[in-house]
């Protein structure tokens, strides 16, 4: 990665936090750093912010602290990209160096209007939080324009502390924004606003409210249409678990329904969990040109062990996704850029797993690989990779549990976590094995494991730091088969 040649100009935190970067980059490495995922160039990176298309590329902005590998005050870091697998680094966009951000400039969206690209982003001063907007006209230097949502506006039973994460999107004349916010009572919540022109907002209403089983708010809410459904996303901080779902300390959930947008209602139909892994928090969408709503999301998780701090880096982000509904139910695919990046093909069929199989040339750290298993009758069947010695990271079927188990526990390495959590290392999804099949399509890079199921039925996330480059797969207390595999190298 290496610093834009326009990293000059911007305001004045801006300015010292790209000198930082350029200085220090070099010092940032280890062996966990990713080659196919956004990272920070050095220090902390957190939410996806601002994800958007606009002057002919991608554009990721994220929750970014230059000056070391912990979250502290915030900044906007940007990336661009034309695949959504090669990350340039920008300019850094936006510093806490304003009249009204001097605590930070939180996660928040974007939205292209007469040709400039604006930012609407949380503005923390102390302990107050408003909506703040900044304004490009080239995509690279960000002009703020100051608060444009102040506390007044926020219903009289809402925290002034706790209002943030602002998502725009357009529906008709109107540009509607959705924010995090939690009552006096301590309900989350998720308002709706609205504007003509992005600069003069009014309270419509409250999309949603809870009843005191989160222990904080909604962050980071998001919204998009996809087969004539809307669906809302959101990332509630202490979300209560129900059986194997919402395992993390902070969850990620999906609400698909309906949208009115004039009254500011939201009409739920089901709800669930977007990823059932360890690593994932605050994803958001955007529509591209050619039609697909794609999604990223920060992969990792708040009040955790980050291995990588040592090496001078925090947090990355997941490969992005396509999504879709089907039947009602989010599925997820990587996008599908990434098949561009596809070296050494290897294919097997008909392969008989015993205890222990190895398959010559199917091993490494930045690879994709695609199977589908018969599960035959064995009790547990699966893979393990990152594999070496004593140690692995592994996802299997356990029969008697009837789910898909990501398993990181063995990987040399313990994961602190917060009280709230039962553990960092064992995370279970349930999925369909109609005909006895299970398919899995993983991604390998470095330090990440992606696993979607069934064709995005289902996705499991979570960082592994075990570092060997061994694969194999494993049937225990009976036998079981891969029907057909598929690996390639990832080489960006
Ligand atoms: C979510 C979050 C947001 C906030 C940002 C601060 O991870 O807590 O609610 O805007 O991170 O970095």
């Amino acid at each position: 990665m290496k610093p834009n040649s326009s990293m000059t100009g911007g305001s004045y935190g801006t300015k010292i936090a790209d000198l930082y970067i350029v200085h220090n980059l070099a010092a940032v490495g280890g062996g966990s750093r990713h080659t196919y995922h956004a990272m920070p160039p050095v220090g902390w990176m957190n939410d996806p912010n601002g994800f958007n298309e606009a002057f002919g590329k991608y554009h990721l902005f994220y929750q970014f602290y230059p000056y070391g590998p912990s979250w502290d005050s915030m900044h906007w870091g940007h990336y661009t990209t034309q695949d959504f697998v090669k990350w340039k680094l920008e300019p850094t966009a936006l510093a806490p160096d304003g009249p009204d951000d001097s605590d930070g400039c939180f996660s928040g969206s974007s939205v292209v209007k007469d040709g400039k690209l604006y930012l609407i982003y949380t503005s923390v001063m102390g302990d107050r939080q408003t909506q703040s907007l900044a304004v490009s006209s080239d995509g690279v230097r960000f002009e703020k324009l100051g608060v444009v949502i102040p506390s007044d506006l926020l219903p009289k039973e809402c925290l002034k502390t706790d209002f943030r994460d602002p998502k725009v999107f357009r529906r008709g004349k109107f540009y509607y924004l959705l924010a995090g916010s939690m009552s006096e009572k301590g309900e989350g919540m998720i308002l709706e606003y609205r504007s003509e022109d992005l600069f003069a907002w009014e309270f419509v209403g409250v999309l949603r409210r809870d009843d005191l089983t989160t222990r904080g708010i909604y962050e980071c809410p998001d919204l998009f249409e996809c087969g004539g459904k809307d669906v809302m996303l959101a990332s509630p901080q202490g979300y209560a678990t129900d059986d194997w779902r919402f395992e993390n300390v902070q969850s990620s959930i999906y609400m698909v329904g309906k949208l009115n947008a004039e009254k500011g209602e939201f009409k739920k139909e089901y709800e669930d969990e977007i990823d059932g892994g360890f690593d994932f928090y605050a994803p958001q969408t955007m529509k591209t040109k050619d039609g697909r709503v794609v999604m990223i999301a920060w992969m990792q998780m708040w009040q955790r062990f980050f291995p990588t701090a040592k090496h001078g880096w925090t947090g990355s982000m997941i490969l992005p996704r396509e999504l879709t509904l089907k039947n009602g139910r989010l599925y997820q695919a990587p996008v599908r850029e990434i098949e561009r990046y596809r070296w050494n093909p290897i294919h097997f069929n008909n392969v008989k797993i015993g205890s222990r199989n190895e398959l010559t040339k199917v091993s490494g750290t930045k690879i994709e690989l695609l199977f589908t298993l018969d599960l035959g009758d064995a009790k547990r069947v699966g893979i393990k990779f990152y594999q070496k010695g004593e140690h692995d990271a592994r996802v299997y079927y356990d029969r008697e549990k009837d789910r898909v188990i990501f398993d990181r526990s063995r990987m040399g390495l313990e994961i602190t976590h917060d009280p709230d959590e039962k553990d960092a290392s064992v995370r279970s999804v349930k999925v369909s094995t109609e005909g006895n099949l299970l398919s899995m399509r993983i991604f390998l890079d470095v330090s990440s494991c992606e696993v979607f199921l069934n064709g995005g039925e289902r996705t499991m996330t979570g960082n592994v730091y075990a570092e060997g480059d061994g694969i194999s797969f494993f049937a225990e207390g009976g036998s079981a088969k891969i029907v057909s595999l598929e690996k390639y190298d990832i080489v960006v």
